[in-house]
C-alpha cells in the first residue's frame, strides 16, 4: 500500500506543494528518499525512524522507499518530516491514507517523536492557502504563525503520535510538552518621534517628502549632523502596512527564523546592515535554505545604509538590480529564489573620511583626493537611482537656542500629511502601474498627459541647459515636484514647487 500526502517546498517567498508517496515493501530493511532531496533532508530518514519508534508507532523492518515529487523542484530543510512520517505509517496501515490526503503536513520532528517549530511555515501555508489546500498539520509551536492565513484550518500537533491519533491510529494520547517558541510574539519596528529632531527642518521636509513620494534618499553630512537619528524616523513617518503586505512582511521574517506570534507585523520595518554586510545577508543568499537578505527584510519598509562609503562597493552594487525592478533573484544551480525588494533606500555618508568637509565649525583633514576617492566608492548608477540628495548640517548652539519655542512637526502630523498626499497620487494615478510618484517614469512626467507647463519647468529647463543637471536629474526633480505638490494639496505643481523640488535634488552641490 502506498501512502501519500502534501507539504510546501519553498523558494524564496513562493511555494509549491510536494507530493510526498511513501511504500514499504518486503525485502531487507532500508530507507530511502528520492527527489532532490538535500542534506538536512537526507537526515529525515533517521529524525522519522526514532521519532515513530519513540512515540510508540515504529516503522517495520522492511523495504521502505518514500518519493517527493516534483522530483526536479528542489526541497531543502526539516519541513518534510512530518509528512514523511504520515505517509509511512498510512503505508504500513497504522493510520488512515484518506485522511492524511486531505491535509497538508509541516514541521520537523524532534528524535523523542515531538514536533519542532519550523521557520518558514507561515509563507508556506500562505503559498498552499492560494493554491486552494485549506487544511494544515503544524507544530503546536508554530500553531498561532499558521492561523494567520485567513480561511485555513490549522490542526496543530505537539507529536507525531498526537498526528497518528488524529488520522485515526488505535494508539491510546500520551500527553507530552509541546516545544514552543521561546517568545510569543513579533518585535515591531518602534515608531520614533520626529519632534526630537531639533532645528535640521529642511532635513526634516526631505524625510516627509521621501516618505509621501516613496524617494530614496541619500543624505550627506559631517559626524554628530542627525543623518543615523532622521533615518530611524523614516519608517514612522510610512502608512501602516496593508493585509498582503503586513503577511509578505510577516513571512520574511518566519523565512529568516523570526519568531512570527500571533500577530503580523503591521508597521514598515527597519533595516540596518552594517558596513561589513556581504552581498549575500544584503541581498539574500545561503548554500542550502536561501534566507532573505537586509533589502527583502526591509521590504515595504526602509532600508537605511548608513556610512555608505564604508561598504565594499561590490556589495552595494548588488543593490542595483533589486532598486530596478523591485525583485531580488537568487539563482541556484537548479533553481531561482525570488524575493520582494520594494524597499525604500536611505543611504548616509560622511562627505570625507575624517568627516569634517564642508562642516561649519571644523577642519577638514583629508587630501582632495582621498576626498574624491571616498564618495565615489558610492558607484554613479547606484546614486542615479536616488531621487533625494540632502545635505545635513550639524546644528549650531544659536540654532539650538533658536529652536527652542518653535513649534516641530511630530511623527504623527507628518504621517497624516503623508498619508493624504499618498492618496493624492494613488487618485491621479488610477489606471497606471504605479501608485507612488518615485515609481512614474520621467518620460510619462515629461511627454504624458500630465506635463507640465513651459512655464513652470522654467528654472528647470534652465538648470539643463546649463549643464547643472543631467536629464536623469530632470526626471527626478519632476517626480519630486509631484509629491512636493502632492503635500501641498494643489492639483498640478507650480513653479515654487519645481523650485523645492530642484532644491531636494540639488543641495548637495552647494
Ligand atoms: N537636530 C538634532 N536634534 C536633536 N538631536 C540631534 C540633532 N542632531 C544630532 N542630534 C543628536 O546627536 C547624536 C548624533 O546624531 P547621529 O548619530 O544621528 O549623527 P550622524 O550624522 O549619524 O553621525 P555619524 O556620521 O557619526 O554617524 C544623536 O544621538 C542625536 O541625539
Ligand atoms: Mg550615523
Amino acid at each position: 500500500m502506498i501512502g501519500t500526502t502534501t507539504a510546501v517546498a519553498l523558494l524564496g517567498l513562493t511555494g509549491q506543494m510536494v507530493e510526498v508517496e511513501a511504500d514499504i515493501t518486503p525485502g531487507l530493511p532500508s530507507f530511502t528518499i528520492i527527489g532532490l532531496p538535500d542534506t538536512a533532508l537526507s537526515n529525515a530518514r533517521e529524525r522519522v525512524r526514532h521519532a515513530t519508534s519513540n512515540a510508540g508507532c515504529p516503522l517495520p523492518a522492511r523495504r521502505i522507499t518514500v518519493n517527493l515529487s516534483p522530483a526536479a523542484l528542489p526541497k531543502f530543510g526539516p519541513v518534510f518530516d512530518l509528512a514523511i512520517a504520515m505517509a509511512l505509517l498510512a503505508a504500513s496501515r497504522s493510520i488512515s491514507a484518506e485522511s492524511i490526503g486531505r491535509v497538508v503536513h509541516l514541521g520537523e520532528l524532534g528524535l523523542d517523536g515531538r514536533l519542532r517549530p519550523t521557520s518558514g511555515i507561515l509563507p508556506a501555508v500562505a503559498a498552499a492557502a492560494r493554491l486552494g489546500h485549506t487544511r494544515f498539520m503544524v507544530p503546536a509551536g508554530n500553531a498561532d504563525e499558521a492561523a494567520l492565513v485567513p480561511g485555513i484550518e490549522v490542526i496543530p500537533v505537539a507529536s507525531v503520535r498526537d498526528a497518528a491519533i488524529f488520522h485515526g491510529s488505535t494508539l491510546q494520547p500520551q500527553p507530552v510538552e509541546p516545544i514552543l517558541l521561546a517568545r510569543e510574539s513579533a518585535t515591531e519596528t518602534p515608531v520614533l518621534e520626529l519632534a526630537d529632531v531639533v532645528g535640521n527642518r529642511d532635513a526634516t521636509q526631505a524625510m516627509v517628502v521621501a516618505a509621501a513620494g516613496g524617494h530614496h534618499l541619500f543624505m550627506l553630512g559631517p559626524p554628530g549632523a542627525g543623518k543615523t537619528m532622521l533615518a530611524a524616523r523614516l519608517p514612522g513617518l510610512l502608512p501602516d502596512l496593508g493585509p498582503l503586505e503586513s503577511l509578505e512582511v510577516s513571512s520574511l521574517r518566519s523565512l529568516s527564523g523570526d519568531i512570527v506570534g500571533s500577530q503580523l507585523i503591521t508597521r514598515p520595518p527597519l533595516e540596518s546592515p552594517h558596513h561589513t554586510a556581504t552581498a549575500a545577508a544584503l541581498v539574500g543568499g545561503g548554500s542550502r535554505q536561501i534566507r532573505p537578505g537586509a533589502a527583502a527584510r526591509a521590504s515595504h519598509g526602509v532600508l537605511f545604509i548608513d556610512e555608505a562609503p564604508e561598504f565594499n562597493s561590490s556589495v552595494l552594487d548588488a543593490l542595483r538590480q533589486p532598486i530596478e525592478t523591485g525583485v531580488i533573484s537568487i539563482h541556484r544551480a537548479n533553481a531561482v529564489a525570488t524575493f520582494p525588494a520594494t524597499f525604500q533606500l536611505v543611504l548616509a555618508a560622511n562627505p570625507c573620511p575624517c568627516g569634517q568637509y564642508g562642516a561649519r565649525d571644523s577642519e577638514c583633514t583629508c587630501t582632495p583626493h582621498s576626498r574624491r576617492r571616498y564618495l565615489a566608492r558610492i558607484s554613479g548608477p547606484l546614486m542615479d537611482r536616488i531621487d533625494i540628495q540632502l545635505r545635513v548640517q550639524r546644528i549650531t548652539a544659536a540654532e539650538l537656542r533658536m529652536a527652542d519655542g518653535e513649534e516641530r512637526l511630530d511623527t504623527a502630523t507628518a504621517r497624516s500629511a503623508v498619508v493624504a498626499a499618498r492618496s493624492r497620487s494613488a487618485h491621479r494615478l488610477e489606471g497606471t502601474p504605479w501608485k507612488l510618484n518615485s515609481q512614474v517614469p520621467g518620460s510619462w512626467l515629461r511627454t504624458g498627459p500630465r506635463r507640465l507647463a513651459r512655464s513652470t519647468t522654467a528654472s528647470l529647463d534652465r538648470a539643463l541647459e546649463r549643464g547643472g543637471l543631467t536629464m536623469r536629474g530632470y526626471d527626478r526633480v519632476l517626480r519630486l515636484a509631484w509629491t512636493v505638490a502632492d503635500l501641498d494639496a494643489v492639483e498640478t505643481p507650480t513653479a515654487e514647487h519645481v523650485g523645492r523640488a530642484l532644491y531636494l535634488r540639488k543641495s548637495l552641490q552647494s
